[in-house]
């Protein structure tokens, strides 16, 4: 089991970006997550590739990027040029997830999937060995600084019990709520990576934060 925080920009400062990101190359967090959502898989819209690209410019971290966009397999090779390192991609946008994730993998990339709080386990079973990150949203896709939706935590316990059985080396990321009070509890339920955006861009010390979650 690792421990890693990733950072969502999506609380970041874009005003002055650049700031928040020396912060981050500072800090203990091993990876930055960058939301990108497209006003049709969710009701927002973040930012695209001209953005992701100044971030991969002045960033020494791991570009992870969770993609909550309709039609991911469009755009895969774009991301992949804009810099991201880890792709995340929702099973609940992909009819073909399998093709999608060996497309992701062919490129260089870490190819995750993601599932919505309402999308069971089962759904991805079959491609438990082929993808190397699993991401439980564990509050509803669209907007930080959300309520974590407690069920997430018994989730992630049976996804970590279905890889075992697999014999399945995939990473758990949870997304969505996660702070000081809940980072424990997800680590020892067996979360690997913790993404986190209120909770440390909200925070008066944010490196300290970030330190806080990791030894949690
Ligand atoms: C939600 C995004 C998250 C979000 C998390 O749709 O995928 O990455 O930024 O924000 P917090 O940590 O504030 O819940
Ligand atoms: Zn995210």
């Amino acid at each position: 089991m690792s421990r890693i925080i990733s950072p969502s920009l999506l609380s970041a400062n874009f005003g002055n970006l650049d700031a928040d990101l020396d912060m981050l190359n500072l800090s203990a967090a091993e990876w930055v997550h960058l939301d990108i959502m497209d006003g049709r898989f969710v009701p927002n819209i973040s930012f695209g590739f001209p953005v992701i690209k100044a971030v991969k410019a002045r960033t020494q971290k791991v570009m992870d990027v969770h993609l909550m966009i309709v039609e991911p397999d469009l755009y895969v090779e774009k991301f992949c040029q804009a810099g991201a390192q880890v792709l995340t991609v929702h099973v609940e946008a992909c009819t073909h997830l399998h093709r999608t994730l060996q497309n992701i993998k062919s490129l260089g990339m870490k190819a995750g999937v993601a599932l919505n709080p309402h999308t069971p386990i089962s759904s991805v079973e079959e491609v438990a060995t082929l993808a190397d990150m699993f991401l439980i949203m564990s509050v509803n896709p669209g907007f930080g600084g959300q309520k974590f939706i407690e069920n997430s935590l018994d989730k992630i316990r049976r996804l970590k019990q279905m890889l075992t059985e697999k014999g399945s080396n995939a990473l758990i990321q949870v997304d969505g709520g996660v702070g000081a009070g809940n980072a424990a509890a997800l680590f020892e339920a067996g979360a690997d990576v913790l993404v986190a955006g209120n909770a440390v861009f909200s925070a008066e010390d944010p490196q300290k934060m970030i330190e806080t979650l990791l030894k949690a």
